[in-house]
């Protein structure tokens, strides 16, 4: 049988900036289902949704504090239930975000687990009478001293995201009955939130890929997922490609696909995501190629809620911005894998720069801020990284038309608005029939139509560094895709005869002999020799 998530298209939605129905300036759940005619006319086939179980927020939902309740600000259960079945109605599946390295400290297991050494629930997290050096991804130590019980707690990211204990059997099933609470509900598929941490060694200092994180793996799919036709993707923001390849053998019985980070480091210097280099387009190509080739199967993204808009990071959200978006739509979309969407990408919305750390909402950024502060780093620059790098950029509230906050809300937005919305938004794009919106939409409906997208092998072709070009082929079929990945004219040549234009984003091609590419042109087609 072949899953359902081989020729879909998945899309992100960053539920607190997709649309808010009772004006408190915050998206909700009936906010989503009152946009389901827009998705289904995207042609999106699910939707993974970012956490919206009760949680204080304090990395926006990352913290959860029941696994079987929905905060408030987002609604109901019973408009959870509403969602799914709503959404099954218009073909589109609910892939819910899986947050199990860590929780809340408000998490009841949490408040229990703190209050004595003896507590039944004090293996559940990580306790230990000294820190080492292991550090927060958000800043400063992971270790916090807790005055109740005079031990300290392991966070691997904020202080109140105590991590869990994978090592307690107790725990972990919890976590699986918890995992078959929501199957039962009819999700079709679970985004594992850093799951690459949950076999962590914290002694040794290894967070990531820990001795038991495969066996973990294997035990959850065989008491939660495995036997049925569901997605799981698991975020790991360190696989290699050997590790990839370990996640998502069939015959390990782990996951069905990862999200890979290797492209994400193009433009930093070092381990530090806040040091800036300019990426360099040839290790793109090179990353893209490495994966394709030899992974079976791939996630395909280039944005989500924690990284920028790929257009103002890798290419132009300025004079090209509509050619560029779409130029990247079409290189990601023909690849092999599983592509995803982040709500907003499909307009082409951009990185929204701000002035002052007082605009600036994310736990991550102000974090290094204000650490950067102190070992004597300039505001100027700490803003720079923050303008490029920071997880605000793609949170900003979709843009869907231009009257007062772009039709988000009716309320004060709790996150800025960009402020090009009176340019940038859904109403506009569906209008033109040019848009980038319909460039997705073309793309997603290849998918469910060409087997090539699917089944076809990948082949990179040789060219320039500027340009990305490769082939698909299975059987006697060959198709080529030619991507200019600047702002500059290119020139591109092949033997092969075009048969049949399949997509581009600037009037179709009919010759390849001896062309000259313009900005961020792409397209595909059905070649023959
Ligand atoms: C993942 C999430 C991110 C979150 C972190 C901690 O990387 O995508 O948003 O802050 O995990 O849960
Ligand atoms: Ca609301």
């Amino acid at each position: 049988m072949t899953p359902w998530w081989k020729n879909a298209v998945v899309y992100q939605i960053y539920p607190k900036s997709f649309q808010d129905s009772n004006g408190d300036g915050i998206g909700d759940l009936k906010g989503i289902i009152s946009r389901l005619d827009y998705l289904e006319k995207l042609g999106v086939d699910a939707i993974w949704l970012c956490p919206i179980y009760k949680s204080p927020g304090a990395d926006n939902g990352y913290d959860i504090a029941d696994y079987e309740a929905i905060d408030e600000q987002f609604g109901t259960m019973a408009d959870l239930d509403k969602l799914i079945q709503k959404a099954r109605q218009h073909h589109i599946r609910i892939v819910m975000d899986l947050v199990v390295n860590h929780t809340s400290d408000e998490h009841k297991w949490f408040i229990e687990s703190r209050k004595s050494r003896e507590n039944p629930y004090r293996d559940f997290y990580v306790w230990r009478d000294k820190p080492n050096k292991l550090t927060s991804a958000f800043s400063g130590s992971a270790w916090q001293y807790d005055e109740a019980t005079k031990q300290y707690y392991l966070h691997l990211f904020a202080k109140k995201q105590p991590d869990l204990n994978w090592k307690n059997p107790k725990l972990r099933q919890k976590i699986y009955d918890m995992m078959n609470f929501w199957i039962d509900k009819g999700i079709a598929g679970f985004r594992m939130d850093v799951i690459e941490c949950i076999g962590k060694e914290p002694d040794q200092e290894i967070t990531a890929n820990g001795p038991h994180l495969h066996e973990y793996l294997q035990e959850m799919n065989r008491e939660t997922f495995g036997k049925k036709d569901f997605l799981t993707v698991g975020e790991t923001w360190s696989a290699s490609l050997a590790d990839a390849k370990k996640y998502i053998d069939p015959k390990r019985h782990e996951l069905s696909m990862v999200f890979q980070f290797e492209a994400n480091s193009l433009d930093q210097v070092g381990a530090s995501k806040w040091d800036l280099k300019k990426p360099d387009l040839a290790e793109l190509k090179a990353i893209l190629t490495k994966w394709q080739e030899n992974l079976a199967w791939n996630s395909l993204f280039w944005e989500n809620h924690d990284i920028p808009r790929v257009i103002s990071r890798f290419g132009d959200d300025g004079k090209y911005r509509v050619e560029a978006a779409k130029m990247f739509a079409i290189m990601l979309h023909l690849l092999k894998g599983t592509p995803y969407i982040f709500n907003g990408e499909e307009i082409g919305m951009t990185n929204c720069p701000v002035e002052s750390i007082d605009d600036v909402n994310d736990i991550e950024s102000r974090n290094m801020y204000f650490a950067g502060l102190e070992k004597g780093k300039s505001k100027e620059e700490l803003l720079r990284s923050i303008n490029a790098k920071g997880r605000d950029n793609a949170r900003t509230p979709m843009q869907w038309d231009d009257t007062a906050n772009a039709g988000f809300t009716t309320g004060k937005p709790w996150l800025h608005l960009n402020p090009n919305y009176r340019e940038i938004n859904v109403k506009a794009c569906l209008a033109d029939k040019n848009s980038i919106f319909y460039t997705y939409q073309q793309l997603i409906k290849m998918r469910h139509n060409y087997p090539m997208l699917v089944d076809g092998d990948f082949k990179a072709v040789a060219t320039s560094d500027n340009i990305f070009a490769y082939e698909r082929v299975l059987g006697d079929e060959k198709w080529l895709v030619v991507c200019n990945l600047t702002k500059e004219e290119a020139t591109f040549t092949s033997e092969y005869k075009i048969q049949n234009a399949l997509i581009s984003n600037y009037p179709a091609r009919t010759t390849l002999q001896d062309i000259t590419l313009k900005p961020f042109e792409a397209f595909a087609c059905q070649v023959t020799c």
